[in-house]
């Protein structure tokens, strides 16, 4: 620096920032518009035939997902129980195209909570509507949920119903609020999408029922009449939305939470919010997916935080892994450099 002519040093300067601020903008809309076109690549039926047949992307798939048996998801969700942690288990699949796939998701799921059952694991079952046939037939879908609602209570255990895009919320709360009010099974939960600008109303109406919640972000394509198109709006509401979900008049009319993120603001607001308001970490619950951040999920437990990791299975792995891509772009390197090296 010290041999640069002045004239030329007070130049290098801002043209350096003007370099990072033009870098950082084309990696910011990178990142946005890859985030988009993944998205619509995960409900792309001509992608979905594509990507699953190629053996390299089965095995980065096999980083977020147990394995294709219900051995493989017992074996996993045996190991976490190992370490402390609680488990729901996904049998993957969802949109299915006709009644029969829509029929034999449900019976798997029915075999899915007796196998929980024999094996004594710590584990309760997440279930999409679009998978038991909602977007074919909602009768189906809620005779189906109705009926693996029921043996899970027989079991003694619960089946959470999974959010999926905004078109199903309206079907997916009435399915979910006939199984708790029209046919008594209060063993049932349901999930929140922060994204989501209806999410405030919804929770109000949870709160008052003293429902059994999930909060997340939300992982699927919005348009922004419907969810905040940007990421920090979705963050604040998130925070937002798990004070209500936390609240004395929530937890008094027996709200029970899983905080669903692996976003260190967001712990962090959890873990701060609860201590100020000594809420004993027994009354809620963190929540991770299989596979992602483990060491974060191992040191919530140490510090005696409950743990549940979401536990998918099962062949149809396609759109969960892609949304999984779309969360982190850096996850869509690990497959590309794996492509590369096949
Ligand atoms: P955010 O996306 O801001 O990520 C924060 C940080 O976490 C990232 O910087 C990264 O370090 C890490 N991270 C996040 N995602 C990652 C990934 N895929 N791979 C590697 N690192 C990652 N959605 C929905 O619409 N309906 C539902 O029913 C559910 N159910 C559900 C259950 C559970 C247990 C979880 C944890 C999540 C869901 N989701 C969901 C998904 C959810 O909406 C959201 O898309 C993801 O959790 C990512 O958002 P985060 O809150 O982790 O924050």
């Amino acid at each position: 620096m010290e041999n640069v002519p002045v004239r030329r040093r007070t130049l290098l300067i801002p043209s350096l920032l003007l370099i990072l601020l033009t870098a950082g903008l084309l990696f910011w809309f990178a990142e946005t518009w890859l985030r988009i076109i993944l998205l619509y690549l995960s409900s792309a039926t001509w992608a979905r035939s594509f990507v699953s047949g190629m053996p390299v992307a089965k095995k980065v798939a096999g980083r977020f997902v147990a394995g294709e048996r219900i051995e493989d998801a017992v074996n996993a969700s045996r190991d976490l129980n190992h370490k402390d942690m609680l488990v729901t288990l996904d049998y993957l699949g969802e949109s299915v195209t006709n009644i029969y796939e829509a029929i034999d998701a449900r019976d798997e799921i029915l075999r899915l909570l007796q196998v929980i059952h024999e094996e004594k694991l710590d584990a309760n079952v997440s279930i999409k509507l679009s998978q038991i046939g909602l977007k074919l037939d909602e009768q189906l879908a809620l005779d189906s949920a109705r009926m693996i609602a029921e043996r899970a209570r027989q079991f003694g255990n619960k089946i959470r119903i999974d959010m999926e895009e905004s078109e199903v919320v309206d079907a997916t709360l009435d399915i979910y609020h006939a199984l708790r009010y029209h046919y008594g099974l209060q063993n049932v939960g349901v999930v929140i999408q922060a994204y989501l600008y209806r999410s405030e109303e919804d929770v109000r109406s949870l709160i008052g029922e003293g429902a059994w919640v999930r909060l997340c972000k939300g992982a699927y394509m919005e348009p922004p009449e419907v969810a905040f198109p940007n990421k920090l709006d979705t963050d604040r509401n998130f925070i937002d939305l798990m004070k209500m979900l936390l609240s004395d008049e929530a937890r008094q009319n027996g709200v029970y939470l899983g905080v669903a993120t692996h976003d260190e603001e967001m712990i962090k607001a959890t873990i701060d919010f609860t201590t100020a308001h000594h809420i004993d970490p027994a009354e809620f619950e963190f929540q991770m997916l299989f596979g992602i951040r483990r060491s974060m999920q191992q040191s919530l437990v140490s510090q005696g935080y409950k743990m549940r990791v979401y536990v998918p299975y099962g062949t149809a792995w396609y759109p969960y892994f892609v949304r999984r891509l779309a969360e982190r772009p850096a996850n869509l390197w690990f497959f590309i450099s794996n492509l590369i090296r096949a």
